[in-house]
């Protein structure tokens, strides 16, 4: 059997319901940093930038974790890490089992963790490189060498989970921003990765591209066991995740569920982020002496919140 095929065979058998088993068995770690590290160092003429220092956290297989961290936290220089673009100059990273910093992993092992990982970027117009929606969506599978007949079937796969379906003979570069962006995410489901990391992939769209590409975020990892890392300036959308990593001055700062975190208004204050804004209106009113929770950061629970403090204050 070709090297091709065996790759075939080893993505085939990689399909959903397998992803979704381990998703109930609690999750094995997809990626696991240990004190991870990394300086650009600038190609001698310029200062070096200790971009990461000693960073350490894992990722379940099946997760979805949003990043935070102000401009030049470090964020993207870790996406790149976790997908292999850049390679650590210190620590150990593992990608589903395979340790891809140590000189004992082939280069084969490593291709076969790269595959794992896929990444959205922030620009829309800088991923499409088609001209017609299904033809880009099936480049990634072409280039793996993969059989047209199961090509065919995963971009249709692929578009229904993203609700581009409709869009499949459309010319790629008449799309909205959100609708390119949904493209691109399909691209990378079609490719069958197992975990996605998005780099501020909403930044550029309007709300409504914001919101199409944040539902089809969520249904990748709800419906489809993805994993999902979520680099984001939003807090609404890291509200979404089950898990918030704060970085700042390339060190991981913070990390926990939402709730949890956004609590902490006055540390994210110092990272330079902004809390949910019922967050700031509950840590508002309880700095004006009205007992209300600070996780109810849900607009409904928020509301809820509210109502029963104020109830509570009218009785007294
Ligand atoms: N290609 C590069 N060469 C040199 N320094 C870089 C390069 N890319 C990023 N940096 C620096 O590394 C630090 C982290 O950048 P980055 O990972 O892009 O942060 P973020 O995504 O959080 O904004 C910043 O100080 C940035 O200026
Ligand atoms: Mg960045």
């Amino acid at each position: 059997m070709s090297n091709t095929n065996k790759a075939n065979e080893a993505y085939e058998k990689n399909e959903k319901n397998e992803i979704t088993e381990s998703k109930k068995a609690g999750g094995a770690d997809i990626i696991k940093a240990e004190n991870i590290s990394f300086t650009y160092d600038g190609g001698g003429s310029e200062e070096k930038v200790e971009a990461l220092k000693n960073i350490s956290f894992s990722v379940k297989e099946g997760s979805f974790t949003a990043i935070l961290g102000r401009n030049g936290s470090g964020k993207s220089t870790l996406a790149k890490l976790l997908c292999m673009v850049l390679t650590p100059d210190g620590g150990r990273l593992t990608v589903d089992g395979v340790d891809v910093t140590s000189d004992e992993t082939t280069e084969e092992d490593i291709y076969e963790a790269r595959k794992n990982v896929g990444m959205v970027f922030q620009n829309p117009d800088n991923q499409i490189v088609a001209t017609i929606v299904e033809e880009d969506v099936a480049f990634g599978p072409e280039n793996l060498g993969i059989e047209p007949a199961v090509i065919r079937r995963r971009v249709d796969e692929a578009l229904d989970i993203v609700g581009m379906r409709k869009y499949a003979r459309h010319s790629a570069s008449r799309l909205s921003g959100g609708q390119k962006q949904r493209v691109a995410i399909a691209g990378t489901i079609a490719m069958r990765r197992r975990c996605i990391i998005f780099d501020e992939s909403t930044a550029m769209l309007d709300p409504i591209g914001r919101r199409e590409v944040m539902d089809s975020i969520v249904r990748l990892n709800r419906d489809e066991g993805i994993t999902v890392i979520m680099i984001t300036h939003y807090m609404d959308e890291a509200s979404l995740a089950d898990r918030v990593i704060v970085m700042d001055g390339g060190e991981i700062v913070m990390d926990g569920a939402p709730s949890e975190i956004f609590v902490r208004a006055e540390e994210l204050w110092q990272c330079g982020l902004d809390v949910p804004q019922t967050t700031e209106l509950l840590w508002r009113m309880r700095k004006a002496g009205l007992d209300v929770p600070l996780d109810a950061f849900g607009e409904r629970e928020c509301a809820e919140a509210i109502e029963k403090a104020l109830e509570k204050a009218a009785k007294i």
